[in-house]
């Protein structure tokens, strides 16, 4: 079988207006500024509106996303959006946004893999246009991760923020080729970040409820070990698969989930900080969408040197993994 190019046709992005910041968090629970910016790097995270959904979001950014593309919203074949914080059970988050975008000839599905749904939905979307199966997919990784934060544990709540990131890729694209992308899991880290209450096993019972069932819970410390042990596996996987060295690199775009984290994996790998983009200083981390949210400020922000490489790598509930590698 013959294989398409695929590339990028236009990114976009939304974050909401609200700001939580690391003193507003201080009397929520027992923490500091100081606590939270030195263990993480964050000082502020967006927070949606009441009446806003991770819908709402997704349309934002997919229309930034369909803007900068400069495609008709009829030529939209696909969509794929990742989220762990749907709208709601039934239907697809997807069915919102392919409603309020009128995007008339698209099918529309929800991916589940947590922090690398960005990555994992892009990676998806590659394949259907590599394949000819789609011409033009748009691509959304969306949260309102203050929706399953815990605002009652410290070493939780403290971590979140909601917003979408979004890319239209297609075949004709001229920038942003992807070349390769790699997913992984191992699922005996099921029980490592988790929400207990609300599917087919337990329901969102009344005393589920008040047991704090419905919010995420996390072993942070396991999350830690396991995510600087897999940054770097991705990024060296990456490099030595298509025999790259650091100066190959225009920007590596992490998972926005600690500063430390990424800070020790690319000081292992001798990439420097200039080529890394962090921007959990202002969002914290949006899960899903974080990857897809920082992808367009790098881009708009000119970060995005032409033929250099770019790498996206994230890993988060699961577990889960997963790295996509273009070329700008
Ligand atoms: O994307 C996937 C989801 N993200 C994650 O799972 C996050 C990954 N993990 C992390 O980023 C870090 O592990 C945290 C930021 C969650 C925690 O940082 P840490 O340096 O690993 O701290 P720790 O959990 O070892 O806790 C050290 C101390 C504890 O107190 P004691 O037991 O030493 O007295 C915690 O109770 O810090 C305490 N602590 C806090 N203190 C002030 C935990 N959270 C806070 C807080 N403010 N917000």
């Amino acid at each position: 079988m013959s294989v398409r190019n695929v590339g990028i046709l236009g990114t976009g992005s939304y974050v909401p207006e609200r700001i939580l910041s690391n003193a507003d968090l201080e009397k929520l629970v027992d923490t500091s500024d100081e606590w939270i910016f030195s263990r993480t790097g964050m000082r502020e995270r967006r927070i949606a509106a009441p009446e806003q959904a991770t819908s709402d979001l997704c349309i934002a950014a997919g229309q930034r996303a369909l803007e900068d593309a400069g495609v008709a919203a009829s030529s939209i074949d696909l969509i794929i959006l990742a989220t762990v914080t749907p709208d709601q059970f039934v239907p697809a988050t997807a069915c919102f946004v392919q409603k309020a975008l009128g995007l008339v000839n698209a099918g529309a599905i929800d991916i589940n893999a947590a922090c690398p749904g960005f990555v994992t939905a892009l990676s998806l979307g590659a394949g259907m246009v590599e394949s000819g199966r789609a011409n033009h997919v748009l691509v959304i990784g969306g949260e309102c991760m203050s929706r399953i934060a815990n605002y009652q544990d410290r070493s939780n709540c403290i971590l979140f923020g909601d917003g979408s990131g979004a890319v239209v890729l297609g075949a004709e694209a001229r920038r942003g080729r992807i070349l390769e992308s790699v997913l992984g899991s191992d699922g005996t880290g099921v029980e490592t970040m988790y929400i207990r209450a609300g599917g087919s096993r337990k329901a969102m019972t009344s005393e589920a409820l008040a047991a704090q069932e419905d919010k995420l819970v996390i072993k942070g410390n396991e999350v830690y070990r396991f995510a600087v042990e897999k940054f770097r596996d991705l990024l060296e996987g990456q490099m030595s698969r298509n025999k790259l060295t650091p100066d190959d690199f225009g920007l590596v775009i992490p998972h926005q989930v600690n500063y430390r984290i990424i800070e020790s994996a690319l000081r292992r790998l001798e990439i420097p900080e200039s080529k890394t983009f962090i921007n959990l200083e202002k969002y914290g981390n949006t899960s899903g969408a974080s990857v897809g949210i920082a992808l367009d400020e790098a881009r708009r922000g000119g970060r995005l040197v032409e033929d250099k490489y770019v790498s996206m790598l994230a890993f988060g509930a699961g577990l889960t993994w997963g790295s996509v590698l273009l070329r700008w």
